[in-house]
């Protein structure tokens, strides 16, 4: 694989690793996309698809495939999706060094998801993933604003645009 591998992560399972250094800004790869899950074309957890290993970009639900969706959450991640036309790529938020787990926050371009315990052990760790962008604190929530999809800011623009009032 160009780049990245796939192995034990301290975080959780699998994660998703670089193999070399990567430059902040720098798209790391695109992501695999199997296929939209769909009414007429539903998960088959029999052939062992995971709702874990979908992404929910404007409210369609996209199962991904290897080696992307083996990337674990970190309250502080080193990478994040763009969203561009039907592709998604992950791009590193600062610099990567070979070895290090490449990370999002899964709360970006998300919200009413399920919370669950968090064990990224990033000194800003909330303890939980909110599933909710704007359960995230403000702080954050603004730290993340340029990495948001057009389609999340088109969908939430009453409740983004209200951060830059919010003290
Ligand atoms: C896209 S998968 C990531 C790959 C996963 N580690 C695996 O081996 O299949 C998402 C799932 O990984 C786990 N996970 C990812 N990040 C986590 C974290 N920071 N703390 C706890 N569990 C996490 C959760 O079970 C989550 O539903
Ligand atoms: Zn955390």
């Amino acid at each position: 694989m160009n780049g990245v591998e796939v192995k034990p992560s301290p975080i959780e399972g699998l994660g998703l690793f670089a193999t070399r250094p990567f430059r902040a800004g720098e798209r790391i790869r695109r992501v695999n996309i199997v296929r939209e899950i769909t009414e007429d074309a539903p998960l088959r957890e029999d052939l062992g698809e995971r709702i874990e290993h979908c992404s929910f970009p404007d409210g369609k639900v996209l199962l991904w495939g290897f080696p992307d969706r083996y990337v674990n959450h970190s309250c502080d991640p080193n990478a994040y999706e763009w969203h561009e036309g039907s592709d998604i790529y992950i791009v590193a938020r600062r610099d990567i060094a070979p070895g290090e787990e490449i990370t999002f926050d899964y709360n970006i371009n998300l919200t009413g998801g399920t919370p669950i315990p968090c064990n990224c052990g990033a000194e800003r760790c909330h303890g939980v993933i909110f599933g909710d962008f704007f359960a995230l604190p403000k702080a954050i929530q603004r730290e993340y604003r340029p990495l948001l999809a057009h389609w999340f800011v088109r969908r939430y623009r009453h409740l983004i645009e209200a951060l830059d009032a919010e003290p």
